[in-house]
C-alpha cells in the first residue's frame, strides 16, 4: 500500500493514475476503521480499479475539543486492515497539511438549509466542517466514485446536493449501515462505551424498528404519539436524547400526510458517548 502523507505527492500520484485512465474511488473516514468501513471499502472495490482510503480527523467538524482529542487514533491497526483489503493509497496527511493556516477565517463550503437543522443544531459547525473537508478531498483526488454509509444519513444527503450544485463529476454511493449481530451500528465511538452502556446500546436501533412497525401497523397515523412513547422508552432505558424524531427522507423537513417516503433520525447520548442511527419507513396508501 502507498501510504502517501503530502499533498504534492497526492497530486502527483492522481495525475499518473489520470494519464492512465484508471477510475478512482475515494473512501473517505476519519480512521479507526471497523467492519463499517471494510464493506464500504468492498464496495469500491467493484467500481473502481483504485481505490484511495482517507484517514484525517477533522477538527473542522468537531464542535467540542474534547471530542476531538478522545477521538480513537488507531493508526497501525487502520493500516493493517487497509493491506489486508488491498487497498491500494492511503491518503493521511496531518492538520498542518490539511489546514496550513490554521482553522482560523478558513474559507469554508456550506450547504446551509440542510447543514443548519437536526443534527446539524445540535452541533453547530459540524457539517460546515464536513462539507469543507470533503470538497478539499474530492478537489485533490479527483475521484470517480466516493462511498457513505447511511448511518449518518444527513450526512449523505449533504455531500449528495454539494456534489450536484458545486458541480462535481462524481458520483456518490452509499451503503447501508453495518450493524453488530445485537443491532448496534458500527462505529467508531461504540469504543468509548463502558460495559453497562454497551449492553444498553442495542436498545436504540430496537427502538428505532419498533417504533417503525407501529407507524407501519398504524397506516402513517399518530406518529407524534407513537415516536413520543419510544422517546420515553429510551429515556426510562438511561438514554438522553438530542433528536428521536420523524421526518421526510429526502428534504429532512418535518413530514406531512402526503409524505410516503419518510425516516426517523435518531441522535441520542449514553454517558458520554453519541450514538446516531435511522431506518426508513414506506408508508403505503
Ligand atoms: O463520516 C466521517 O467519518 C466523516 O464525517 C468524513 C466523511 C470522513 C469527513 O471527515
Amino acid at each position: 500500500m502507498n501510504i502517501i502523507k503530502n499533498i504534492h505527492l497526492l497530486e502527483k500520484k492522481i495525475k499518473e493514475l489520470k494519464k492512465k485512465k484508471k477510475v478512482i474511488g475515494l473512501v473517505p473516514t476519519m480512521g479507526n476503521l471497523h467492519n463499517g468501513h471494510i464493506k464500504l471499502i468492498l464496495l469500491a472495490k467493484k467500481y473502481v480499479d483504485i481505490v484511495i482510503v482517507s484517514i484525517f480527523i477533522n477538527p473542522m467538524q468537531f464542535n467540542n475539543l474534547l471530542d476531538f482529542k478522545k477521538y480513537p487514533k488507531t493508526f497501525e491497526q487502520d493500516c493493517y486492515i487497509l493491506r489486508k483489503e488491498k487497498v491500494e493509497i492511503l491518503f493521511c496527511p496531518d492538520i498542518h497539511e490539511m489546514y496550513p493556516h490554521g482553522l482560523k477565517n478558513y474559507t469554508y463550503v456550506d450547504v446551509p438549509k440542510l447543514s443548519n437543522i437536526i443534527e446539524g443544531r445540535a452541533r453547530p459547525g459540524h457539517f460546515i466542517g464536513v462539507t469543507t473537508i470533503i470538497c478539499k478531498l474530492f478537489n485533490l483526488v479527483q475521484p470517480n466514485f466516493s462511498f457513505f454509509g447511511e448511518k449518518d444519513y444527513q450526512q449523505l444527503l449533504i455531500v449528495k446536493k454539494l456534489v450536484k450544485e458545486l458541480n462535481y463529476p462524481i458520483k456518490i454511493i452509499s451503503l447501508p449501515t453495518i450493524r453488530l449481530e445485537n443491532g448496534l451500528a458500527f462505529s467508531s465511538r461504540n469504543k468509548h462505551l463502558n460495559s453497562l452502556e454497551q449492553e444498553k446500546a442495542p436498545y436504540l436501533y430496537k427502538t428505532i424498528e419498533h417504533t417503525c412497525n407501529v407507524i407501519i401497523q398504524n397506516k402513517g397515523k399518530k406518529i407524534p404519539k407513537t415516536i413520543n412513547i419510544s422517546r420515553q422508552y429510551l429515556i426510562k432505558k438511561g438514554f438522553y436524547i438530542d433528536i428521536f424524531d420523524v421526518y421526510n427522507s429526502k428534504t429532512l423537513n418535518p413530514i406531512s400526510k402526503e409524505n410516503k417516503s419518510i425516516i426517523i433520525l435518531a441522535s441520542v447520548w449514553l454517558g458520554n458517548t453519541r450514538l446516531i442511527d435511522n431506518k426508513k419507513i414506506i408508508l403505503k396508501n
